[in-house]
């Protein structure tokens, strides 16, 4: 069922609003290795114009600029854009940033060899909108490269929790899980080759399952957001559910600590070349 335009400018308010708080370079950091195992299997070459939307704070457009493309980050959230920019500025990346939607992107037709997007784009809240612009922006015979986590992760488990404890967001709108299912994502891309492949990041080992909530609690944006809006009874409830999943997800080591496990899926979408003699067939684009 597709949404209002009303429903989903409140909804690209609210991620605003999510993704203004917290640490974001926190979160970008637990991120890096997924884009980076993104911008991997993407492969762009040296020069290659490629799009980084939902960039966050820049992580797929550092992995891609690091291969000598040419590379624009677009982010719906200003602070994101803000900080994206210092870092690759402090870097010395030559990284275009670009306060942009993933639903509406300013840019002409056929502009980039890539569209990367690193849990970015999977949470318009429109899909069927988003996968037309970054279509539309991607040059026939182009690629679109993104990642979100596997509806069977820790992530997964935790998303209905989240919406859960949001004042006035059940049910949630957007099924943004749905980027996970091969033929949803056909159906989202016609004419185009779509693969689907998962994979799993284990991030690094927090000696106890307090240290690990403390961490979240203080720098994940979705859960300060979560905090921000709560009083401490119903925030307290909420740590509870995120304990009890936690344990449930993660690898405990020999020595009691945990390490997080996360599935994800990085969804590959290579475009048709537009041949007159061969029309609608997908090619891959090297
Ligand atoms: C989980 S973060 C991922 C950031 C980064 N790609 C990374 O891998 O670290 C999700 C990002 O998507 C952005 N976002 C949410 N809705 C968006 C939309 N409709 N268009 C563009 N970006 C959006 C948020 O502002 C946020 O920066």
């Amino acid at each position: 069922v597709e949404i209002t335009t009303d429903e989903a400018d409140a909804f690209k308010r609210r991620q605003i609003a999510v993704y203004s708080t917290g640490d974001p370079t926190f979160l970008a950091r637990r991120q890096q290795p997924i884009a980076a195992a993104l911008v991997e299997a993407a492969a762009p070459g040296a020069g290659d114009a490629v799009l980084d939307v939902g960039a966050g704070t820049g992580n797929a457009a550092v992995a891609a600029a690091r291969r000598g493309a040419r590379v624009t980050a677009s982010d719906l959230t200003p602070r994101q854009v803000e900080l994206g920019r210092a870092r690759t500025d402090a870097d010395g990346l030559d990284i275009e940033w670009v306060e942009a939607d993933a639903e509406q992107l300013p840019f002409p037709d056929d502009s980039f060899d890539l569209v990367l997007s690193s849990f970015g784009m999977v949470f318009a809240p429109r899909p069927d909108v988003a996968a037309r612009e970054l279509l539309r922006v991607v040059r026939p015979g182009g690629r679109i490269a993104y990642t979100m986590h596997a509806r069977d992760s820790f992530n997964g488990a935790m998303h209905p929790v989240i919406v859960r404890y949001l004042p006035d967001m059940a049910p949630d709108p957007v099924d943004a899980f749905s980027w996970t299912d091969l033929a949803t994502v056909q159906s989202r891309f016609p004419g185009c080759e779509v693969r689907l492949s998962t994979h799993i990041d284990r991030g690094e080992a927090h000696p106890s399952i307090d240290d690990w909530w403390q961490d979240t609690a203080e720098n994940i944006p979705a859960v300060t957001y979560i905090r921000s809006v709560l009083d401490d009874d119903r925030f307290a409830q909420f740590r509870y559910e995120f304990v009890e999943l936690a344990l449930q997800y993660a690898d405990v080591e020999a020595d009691g600590s945990l390490r997080r496990r996360t599935n994800f899926v990085i969804g590959m979408v290579t475009c048709p070349r537009a041949t007159t003699e061969d029309p609608g067939r997908a090619e891959t684009s090297h």
